[in-house]
């Protein structure tokens, strides 16, 4: 039987995962949306794009819960966007409510899935998506990690000329400017990229990934980033819809893993079927270390804000 996965959000991240997701037949897919619509349109649209590509999904939009009954992945990325100048912080009441409000009524309609939760402040909203879907924590993923950890990659292949597919590397921590890139752990087919790259151009890639969001809000005034958060978000799918086991790096939640209790945080997560499989811990440098016990910190005091100034807490 086919697999159901729902998108909540209609927006151009939320789209863009439906397209990939569709073109990779990795399930139905329903397109969850406030306004039904704007849903329905977009289905329509790619559905009638299907016999060109020849993929055999079905593709529907709705504002109705009970369609988006027995999914086995949820999607969460709906919310407000980055408008050019503001941080991902300034969002934090206005999609927590947002979060909290579709979260428990998509949970309710598929006990069993798998929650991916994509909406900004990332880190934040994850805890905000764990606590009002009632999931257990090793259900619920934030996706980000593999969009910086993406671009990351991108600016190193650029700047060595060299196929992005030989470029493998880590960003840890959460998703803000406190994001860690790992450049010790980052190589072309192997060979550590200090190797390779002088100290002072990793330090601008690295800078670079950090800004990644806001240098794209930047060019394109009225939207952020779509096409790398949707593809990011579609390999988390095909990850638990194909039990693919792929280490991947997303907000998970740490138990005492890397040091840390209780917080939601971008790690190494084995992404299976049953979501959030097993944290793959490794030595962390001091260096390292301080920058990720830092990010973890940018990420207790937002949740902490959240709790102060907001009304939905968690
Ligand atoms: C980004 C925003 C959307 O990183 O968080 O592109």
């Amino acid at each position: 039987m086919r697999k159901k996965i729902t998108i909540a959000g209609a927006g151009r991240v939320g789209s863009t995962a439906v397209q990939l997701c569709a073109y990779k037949e990795l399930g139905d897919i329903v397109l969850f949306n406030r306004t039904a619509e704007t849903a329905r349109g977009i289905a329509l649209d790619l559905s009638e794009s299907a016999p060109i590509l020849g993929f055999d999904v079905k593709i529907t939009g709705t504002n109705d819960f009970e369609e988006t009954k027995n999914s086995d992945v949820i999607v969460i990325t709906a919310g407000s966007q980055r408008k050019e100048g503001m941080s991902r912080e300034e969002l934090l009441c206005r999609n927590a409510d947002i979060v909290e409000s579709i979260a428990g009524k998509l949970a309710a309609q598929s006990p069993d899935a798998v929650l991916i939760v994509v909406t900004n402040p990332l880190d934040v909203m994850v805890h905000v998506g764990c606590k009002y879907s009632g999931f257990k924590k090793s259900k619920v993923i934030g996706m980000a990690g593999i969009l910086d950890t993406s671009r990351f990659r991108s600016f190193i292949s650029g700047e060595l000329n060299v196929s992005v597919e030989d470029v493998s590397a880590i960003v840890l921590g959460g998703h803000s400017d406190v994001m860690v890139p790992l450049p010790e752990h980052s190589t072309v087919n192997g060979i550590p990229i200090t190797e390779l790259l002088s100290k002072e151009k990793i330090k601008q890639i690295i800078e670079r990934t950090k800004k990644g969001g806001a240098e794209i809000v930047a060019l394109m005034k009225d939207s952020s980033a779509f096409y790398a958060p949707g593809t990011g978000i579609t390999q988390i799918v095909e990850a638990v819809v194909k039990d693919k086991k792929r280490v991947l790096p997303c907000a998970a939640y740490l138990n005492g893993q890397f040091g840390l209790k209780g917080i939601f945080m971008g790690v190494p997560a084995k992404i299976g079927a049953h979501g959030v499989e097993e944290i793959l811990e490794f030595e962390l440098n001091n260096e390292e270390k301080k920058a990720f016990y830092e990010s973890a910190e940018s990420v207790r005091k937002l949740v902490e804000k959240l709790n102060v100034e907001c009304p939905v807490k968690i």
